[in-house]
């Protein structure tokens, strides 16, 4: 397979037209208020400390009426998108499709959940140059530490599952635009972009990362993220 393009262009992709029902919030998660600043912020200031992303792509639902409440950082690498779908995998196909029109077939796209806005701007930056000859890309993801169990429809454990080998999948996902857009056309169904690629006979590379790119999803990881972006602000002093 020759993929190789000898000058890549990386850009990165945030969807965000989730409701966030784990939340329990009115507010969808990626507004929710961290350290005074909407969730989405904190994301967006991260990889925009990616000098290698070109473009920073943001996909919100189209009767989003929060983004407009706040203010954004200046910067023209910055271009949102209003067609957000039912679902996280239709809102990257959607957005796809749109970048389609503004970039090369052979452009990375690292999709980056909003809601994971503890990620580190050199992790990502690591990726970049791990994968960029890569012929097919790959994740972010955390070895599992922990014994799994299965449960079954009593509340009581079905099955153990042997941890080893196993990984837990984070974002950035990172994949040529066309390879990603052919791919989640065939395969809507998949929870994430990696498994789209898979499911296309491709086996993304795994990334080591680690629990502080966790995604903010119950009310419990917003104090998490806190103490962790508070941490980072402190160190940097
Ligand atoms: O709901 P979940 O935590 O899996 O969402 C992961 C990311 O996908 C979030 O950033 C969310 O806003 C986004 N999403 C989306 N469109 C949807 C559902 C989720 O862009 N229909």
């Amino acid at each position: 397979m020759t993929l190789i393009n000898t000058n890549p262009c990386f850009h990165a992709l945030i969807p965000a037209a989730g409701s966030g029902s784990r939340m329990g919030s009115e507010l969808p998660k990626q507004y929710i208020d961290l350290l005074g600043r909407p969730v989405i912020r904190h994301t967006l200031d991260a990889l925009l400390a990616v000098e290698s992303l070109s473009r920073i792509w943001v996909v919100l639902a189209p009767d989003d009426i929060h983004w407009p409440r706040y203010k954004w950082p200046a910067d023209s690498r910055i271009t949102v998108l209003h067609c957000g779908g039912a679902t996280r995998a239709e809102s990257v196909a959607n957005a796809l499709q749109e970048v389609a029109l503004h970039a090369d077939a052979q452009t990375w796209m690292l999709v980056h959940d909003a809601a994971r806005a503890c990620v580190s701007p050199r992790l990502v930056a690591r990726m970049i140059e791990t994968l960029a000859d890569d012929p097919v890309g790959g994740l972010l993801a955390v070895p599992v530490a922990d014994t799994l169990k299965r449960a079954g429809d009593d509340g009581r454990v079905a099955q153990t599952i042997p941890r080893a080998g196993m990984w837990q999948a984070q974002t950035p996902q990172m994949f040529r635009l066309a390879m990603l857009r052919d791919a989640l056309a065939a395969h809507p169904e998949v929870t994430d972009e990696a498994g789209a690629i898979e499911a296309c006979g491709l086996s993304p590379r795994l990334i080591a990362s680690d629990a502080t790119n966790f995604k903010v999803t119950f009310p419990d990881d917003l104090a998490m993220a806190a103490r962790l972006l508070g941490s980072a602000a402190e160190s940097t002093k």
